[in-house]
């Protein structure tokens, strides 16, 4: 029987991307019934709101959802529906792989295999924030964290170190001087770490595992940490392999997950085939694991690995003189799936 899975194409570039990861996921056999809606500026211009309810139903359905980019106005307008989906589906946990792949340019790296997971929900991402002062001089955002939101993405982080035989997780935190929050984040993962004797442990202050993450990032393996210091680690684990065309990202809760590039919808070039794919197919990739299919998650990511280190047939963002088109990039991970 076919699985059904909701794909919601996004803005700018979004349509491009996800309709090449659809063909390439469909070309390794798999059985799956796609939902598609429409969110973002887009469904705003259809149907005048962001994110109809007709979004939110075929998630509850599906429960698995393949996401494009979706643009948010800067400033004014409509709130970012991706932390609108965050919140309705409580996708505590953002898991953010930072893998090299051979033919992507790095500053200085090779091999790096590292994930980090960023709890998503809670801290200075709640929205409670507000000046104190009627003359606006002063501001102040309110960051809770919880002991349950602790204990879950935690717990995750762990339960997914074992599962996949990753040898090593690091907590990183603040406690040293945000002695509450960042105290109850650590105590929960010091609490927690005796019952998985096989993964090693340890904590990091942020500061110096920033410095540490550029200096080796080879020590590390799992990486699990509060909302704001994963959103900064993560992207500095994305530059650490090459940027962002090759990043993917998962929001995961209990019952509910959504699958993502982290880049964008690149207004700039979108209608072009000019987009480089990858980050969404692997955002793909990462749903395929997620739903039980790790054969054909495998056989994907070694073609789009396979594509990219021959460079024949890449696009724009990673060579800029020999480069295809989205499309074309697309038939040639096709071409070595199917062959
Ligand atoms: P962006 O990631 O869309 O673009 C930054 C630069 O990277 C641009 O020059 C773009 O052309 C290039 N780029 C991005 N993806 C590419 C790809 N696949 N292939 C080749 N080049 C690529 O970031 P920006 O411009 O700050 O944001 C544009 C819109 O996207 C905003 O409305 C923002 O809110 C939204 N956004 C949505 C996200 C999501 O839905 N998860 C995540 C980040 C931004």
């Amino acid at each position: 029987m076919a699985r059904s899975i909701t794909l919601i194409p996004g803005d700018g570039i979004g349509p491009e991307i996800t309709a090449a990861t659809v063909r390439i996921l469909e070309s390794a056999g798999l059985n799956i019934e796609w939902e598609t809606v429409t969110a973002g500026m887009t469904a705003l211009e259809k149907f005048k709101d962001p994110l109809p309810k007709d979004v939110i139903d075929s998630i509850e359905r599906t429960r698995v959802a393949l996401k494009g980019p979706l643009t948010t106005p800067v400033g004014k307008g409509f709130r970012s529906v991706n932390v609108a989906l965050r919140k309705e589906f409580e996708l505590f946990c953002n898991q953010r792989p930072a893998k090299t792949f051979t033919g992507i340019k790095t500053l200085y790296f090779d091999h790096i295999d590292l994930i980090i997971f960023r709890e998503n929900l809670e801290e200075f991402y709640s929205g409670i924030e507000h000046y104190i002062d009627s003359s606006h001089t002063a501001a102040e955002t309110i960051g809770i964290i919880t002991k349950r939101g602790s204990e879950r993405i935690i717990r995750y982080a762990f339960e997914y170190a074992r599962k996949h035989n990753r040898k090593k997780l690091t907590v990183v935190h603040k406690a040293n001087i945000l002695k509450f929050t960042g105290g109850l984040f650590l105590e929960v993962a010091r609490q927690m770490s005796p019952e998985y004797p096989e993964i090693i442990f340890e904590d990091k202050i942020v500061d110096n595992m920033a410095m540490q993450m550029v200096m080796n990032p080879y020590q590390f393996d799992c990486i699990v940490t509060t909302n704001l210091f994963g959103d900064i680690l993560s992207d500095l684990a994305s530059g650490l392999v090459g940027g962002l065309g090759m990043a993917p990202g998962a929001n995961i809760g209990d019952n509910v997950a959504i699958f993502e590039a982290v880049h964008g919808s690149a207004p700039d070039i979108a209608g072009k085939n000019i987009a480089n794919p990858s980050a969404q197919v692997l955002a793909g990739v990462m749903m395929l694991e997620y739903i039980g299919e790790k054969d054909a998650a495998n056989k994907i990511e070694k073609a789009v690995a396979a594509v990219i280190a021959e460079g024949k047939y890449v696009t724009r963002d990673i060579n800029s003189v020999n480069y295809v088109g989205t499309r074309e990039f697309a038939d040639a991970v096709i071409e070595k799936i199917i062959h």
